[in-house]
């Protein structure tokens, strides 16, 4: 099956391929891991939403706050629909950094026994791909509760041992919290087993969907997950904007992480209760023009066809792994070839720090990201300071790998190696 769209004619959708880069280049825009760029429909529906809508949702009995407040619910909807969710289920956080350590927080503050609370010798089990935002908020947990953390190490491959399954998610275990796809490496992992032993032991599951819900279908249903994030400006939405997804039963269930407007049930002067949820876990004038982006967003990807975009992904992908490895001196790492992993290129040239070549690139309009990628362990794991790293989205395609690939040999050439 051939994907159904042309990348060339999706650039013209995204105002910012218009521009010009430095030495009079087009934009090579190759870093969508880090944020992916907006579409002219998700830049409107946030103006839109400032020009005629603007007011406090869920407050206020004016025309303006009704609209507002069906817009920002009709996003919930959007978002419940891409994910196969509930709507209740769906929180907008700010993004999905505050969305994990909404959890952990949470579950810190949950009272001693309830099905959320840690305690001394309990465990968390992370592995050794997570990006920071999936690792600290669990490494504070543990010091916070005594709880331990142990983690899935990886092989040379990038992808996670799991001979250790056993050894690693035993009674002892409370949180699985895995990366849905390496940020860095692209190693998609395979979570369905590691679900069915999490539940089988009691333990909930959180997954990362950063990088994997802007690039291929999420069903969180058939997942079986009890919880998911990911970030709205890495699925063509605004930045400003996260999902927390939950099963409802457990969010209504769990102590808030922020208080204040909003999330209540009822207050006095020394107590409150919470609302249901989502509003538990909205407190404050919520970030309404984003949301209502990022449903703008979802709606784009959705015309494309998630299924589409991932073989897009895909396709491209095994492009550009086949053009890398007839280049000498420059090492992929991670999966050397395309199962089970994302569209997302790290390397690195020997002889050449990864910011001298991205700095290299950039004097041909080709923007990658460089450096350690918020995933310092695994820098360690690799025994590398840094790499550079491509990523690819639905804007890009083959004339994009082949100006990186011309980009790297004129790096090549500069630092003679
Ligand atoms: N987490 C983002 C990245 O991988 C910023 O680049």
């Amino acid at each position: 099956m051939k994907p159904m769209f042309t990348p060339a004619e999706i650039r013209k959708d995204f105002p910012i391929f218009a521009k010009t880069m430095r030495g009079g280049n087009r934009l090579v825009y190759l870093d969508s891991g880090a944020t992916s760029q907006k579409p002219i429909s998700v830049l409107n529906a946030e103006r839109e939403f400032y020009e005629l809508h603007n007011a406090a949702v869920h407050r206020g009995a004016h025309l303006l706050a009704e609209e507002a407040s069906s817009a920002y619910e009709g996003a919930r909807e959007t978002l419940a629909k891409f994910l196969n969710a509930e709507v209740d289920e769906v929180v907008f956080t700010k993004s999905a950094t505050e969305s994990i350590n909404a959890i952990a927080y949470s579950f810190g503050n949950s009272a001693p026994g309830s099905k959320f609370a840690l305690k001394a010798g309990d465990r968390i089990v992370l592995s050794e791909l997570e990006h920071h935002a999936n690792l600290i908020p669990w490494q504070q947990l543990a010091k916070r509760t005594g709880a331990e953390i142990v983690w899935f190490p990886i092989d040379t491959e990038g992808r996670l041992d799991l001979s250790k399954t056993d050894e690693l998610i035993t009674n002892r275990t409370k949180i699985v919290a895995l990366t849905h796809q390496s940020n860095v490496l692209g190693t998609i992992v395979p979570i369905a087993k590691l679900v069915e032993a999490a539940h089988a032991v009691g333990a909930l599951f959180i997954l990362d969907a950063c990088q994997s819900a802007p690039h291929f279908q999420i069903d969180v249903k058939e997942l079986d997950v009890d919880f998911l994030a990911f970030s709205g400006h890495k699925a063509l939405g605004p930045t400003g904007v996260g999902i927390l997804w939950g099963r409802l039963e457990y969010l209504n269930e769990m102590e808030p992480f922020l208080t204040g407007g909003s999330m209540i049930e009822s207050v006095t002067m020394t107590e409150a209760t919470w609302a249901p949820a989502p509003k538990r876990f909205e407190a404050g004038v919520p970030n309404m023009a984003q949301a209502v982006g990022l449903a703008a967003a979802v709606n784009y990807l959705d015309s494309l066809g998630m299924a589409n975009v991932a073989l897009h992904e895909k396709e491209l992908t095994s492009y550009a792994l086949k053009k890398f490895s007839d280049l000498d001196g420059v090492n992929v790492i991670g999966p050397k070839n395309n199962i089970d992993r994302g569209a997302v290129i790290s390397f690195e040239i020997a002889g050449i720090h990864p910011h001298d070549v991205g700095q290299v690139l950039d004097q041909y309009g080709i923007a990658v990201r460089t450096g350690h990628h918020c995933a310092w362990p695994l820098m360690k794991k690799l025994g590398l300071v840094g790499t550079t790293r491509a990523s690819f989205y639905v804007y890009n395609d083959e004339s994009d790998v082949d100006a990186l690939i011309s980009g790297i040999s004129e790096a090549k050439k500069y630092f003679k190696v």
